[in-house]
Formats: C-alpha cells, structure tokens, sequence
C-alpha cells in the first residue's frame, strides 16, 4: 500500500505526539499504543536532517510506525509536528543511546551523517565511527535489514573525502552481514534543502555575476526528495533489493550552468554565469569558513559538484517503478527571497528559523 503523504491516514498521523526515550516504552507497549497491525518498528537515523524529515513523513503515510534518533531536544524541534514519531535523543557516539534506540527495531534507515556540516572531523567521528557502532549495535540487536543513502561516487579510493567515507561505510555495512540496501544517489533538491535555497540566496546576493565551480559545465542528475523517499520506503518491501547497491538519480542531465538558469528563471533574477577555477573557490570557501560556521557553502559542497554525479536515467522507474519530478517543474519552492533572510541563510544564521517559520505554517491538529 503506498499512501500519499498530503493525504494522512491511519498509522503516524495522531497529531503532534512525540515519545523521547525509549527505554521505559518496551516494544508492545508501543506496538499496542499506537494500535497498528504492524510489527516492524523502523529506527531513522539523521531524521531531523533535509532528508529524513521527508523520509519519516513518508514512512508514517505508508503505516510505517517511526523511532527517530535525534541529536538532542533541540534538533528534535526539527521533526515535523504533525507526526506522531518515537524518539530517542542522544549520539550516535553513544553505545547505550543506540541500544535504547533499537529496542524492538527490525528496520534501520541510516540518514545521520555529518555530510553537510563542511568538517573532516565530523565525516570520522559521525559518519565514519557513528556508523560503525551503530552497525554493531545493529548486528547484537539482531537487526533485519538497514538502508543506508550513499553518495553516486561513492568510493573508499575517491579523492573527495564525502564520497570515500560513503564508500568505507558502504563496506562496513556490506561485511556486517546484516541484509542491506545501499542507495546511491543523486544530489538531492526540496523545500529545505541546502543545494537550490544556497544557490538562489547566492544568485540574489551576488550583483551581476554567478561564480560557479569550474566551467560550470559539470553534469547533475538532481533528484526530488520526496521522489528518493517514496524509493526507500518501497525498498523496504522489496526483496529483490537486498544486499544490492543501487544508483539512482532524476529524469535529466543537467549541467550547473543549466541548474543556475533554471534557478535564475524560477527566483526572477539575472546574472552572467562566471565559470571560477575550482581551486580558487576551495580556498576562498576554507578561509572564510571560521566565519560561517553553520553555512551550507562548504568544501564538500564543492565536490559534490567537481565531477560529474549522474547515473542511468531510467533508474527510478527501472527499480522502484517511479517516473522522477522534473527539475523545472518541481522548484516553485524558490520564490522571490529576501536580501536579508538570504545573508542569513548564506552565512548561516538561519536555517533553524527557516524550518520553524514554514513548519509554523503547517496545520496543527
Ligand atoms: N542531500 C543530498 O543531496 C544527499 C544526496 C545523497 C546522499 N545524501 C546522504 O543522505 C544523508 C542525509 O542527508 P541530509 O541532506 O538529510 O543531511 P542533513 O540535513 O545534514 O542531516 C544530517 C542528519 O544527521 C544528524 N546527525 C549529525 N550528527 C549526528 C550524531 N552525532 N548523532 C546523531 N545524528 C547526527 C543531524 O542531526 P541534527 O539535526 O541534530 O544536526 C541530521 O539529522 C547523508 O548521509 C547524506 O550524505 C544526501
């Protein structure tokens, strides 16, 4: 049964009802409270990042009953509020905190990575060792299945840190033995993302010029979130995905220069795209990185978009029986920003705020 998120029914949809800590819930308590027919309880890892808070909305729409792992009481603001989830607050540096969280889990999606936060530090200690020990945890807790999002590109041997550390966890998933779905993919687009919001709160900051990375020339498969969260809840019906990686991207290749015009076009505004030496823009992002912190213009930005990210482009509906959202049709998100919410956003004040400002616009049951 694949449920449309806009159109709540059944299962995850009691209003705004979050359970933090999971160690005083044991599973049937749960299983009874929520009064599904359902067994599988699925752990969301990073479900307060872009993607997992589209991922948990879908899991719930399709009668999925949802524990997400967030970072603390703050991040958990993030998570939509008008899911009821479960949530266990705590690192993924913590053992205990993992545990709690796989109390009575079949199903791990492991979202959390420090991918967009521009450090090499973050990559060890989230990504790097947080996976590890989550996957061990996994292995104890007799886990039956885990999808990890990986990268295209992903490769222990890639010269860009992103994608080697995508490809070493890749590995250590494959050798846990624990029945997995790894989905490569594309770089991904939405409401909240950190890719199109940047680069049109940049092309209306910036006067006259667009600097993009290289000759701009680059091809993108950029792909629709909710397109890549209707593919991971159908994974997790699908047997004939298991122990497989699969790469998977939108109907399209476009290049950055192509993703700026469509940008430019959508936001209403004009500007001479200036292809930029890539060395040039890694440094100029390293200098000014002590400054902006929380801004979504990192080094790892850049080499998400250093070479070209593209798969087959039949994928989706090859594997998962999707037709993806086209690129054009589907960024009416970007609107006409304003020049101080998007300093904000470029320099990294605001994401926060943004969240809390659109998710206050939602309904509230
Ligand atoms: N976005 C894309 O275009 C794209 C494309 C392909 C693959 N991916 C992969 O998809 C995954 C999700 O990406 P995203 O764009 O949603 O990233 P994101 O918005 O930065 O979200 C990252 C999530 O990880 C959590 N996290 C960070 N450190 C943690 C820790 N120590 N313990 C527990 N949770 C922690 C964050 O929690 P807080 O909210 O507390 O910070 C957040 O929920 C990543 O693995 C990324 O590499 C993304």
């Amino acid at each position: 049964m694949w449920l449309n998120p806009d159109q709540p029914t059944g299962a995850g949809y009691h209003g705004l009802r979050f359970v933090y800590g999971t160690s005083s819930l044991g599973y049937n308590t749960i299983h009874k409270w929520v009064g599904l027919g359902y067994d599988a309880m699925v752990l969301v890892t990073g479900a307060t990042g872009f993607v997992g808070r589209t991922v948990i909305r879908y899991l719930a729409a399709s009668g999925y009953p949802v524990r997400c792992l967030v970072r603390n009481n703050m991040s958990g603001l993030r998570l939509p509020r008008d899911l009821t989830v479960f949530v266990t607050a705590g690192s993924l540096s913590d053992t205990e905190v993992i545990r709690n969280a796989l109390l009575g889990v079949e199903t791990v999606i492991h979202l959390a990575s420090a991918d967009w936060q521009g450090l090499e530090t973050g990559l060890i200690d989230v990504d790097h060792a947080g996976s590890r020990e989550l996957l061990k945890v996994a292995v104890e807790a007799n886990v039956r299945r885990i999808v990890y999002l990986s990268h295209l590109g992903a490769d222990r041997a890639s010269a860009f840190s992103v994608h080697k550390i995508k490809g070493i966890v890749e590995e250590f998933i494959r050798r846990s033995g624990i029945p997995h779905t790894i989905i490569r993919s594309a770089l991904l687009y939405g409401e909240e993302d950190s890719f199109t919001n940047a680069a049109a709160a940049l092309l209306r900051v910036v006067p006259v010029v667009c600097p993009l990375p290289g000759s701009g020339q680059v091809l993108l498969q950029p792909l629709w979130v909710g397109d890549l969260a209707t593919c991971i809840v159908r994974s997790l019906a699908d047997d004939s995905l298991v122990n497989r990686t699969i790469s998977v991207g939108g109907p399209e290749f476009l290049s950055l220069a192509s993703v700026a015009h469509l940008i430019m076009q959508q936001i209403g505004v004009r500007r001479i795209i200036m292809g930029t030496p890539h060395p040039y823009l890694r440094w100029m992002v390293q200098r000014l990185r002590p400054l902006l912190s929380n801004s979504p213009l990192t080094t790892h930005w850049l080499d998400h978009v250093a070479v070209n990210r593209t798969c087959e482009v039949n994928s989706m509906p090859r594997y998962f029986d999707i037709k993806p959202a086209v690129f054009e049709h589907t960024i009416g998100y970007l609107t006409k920003g304003k020049w101080r919410s998007d300093l904000d956003l470029l320099l990294g004040r605001s994401s926060m705020e943004l969240v809390k400002s659109r998710e206050s616009l939602k309904p509230k049951s």
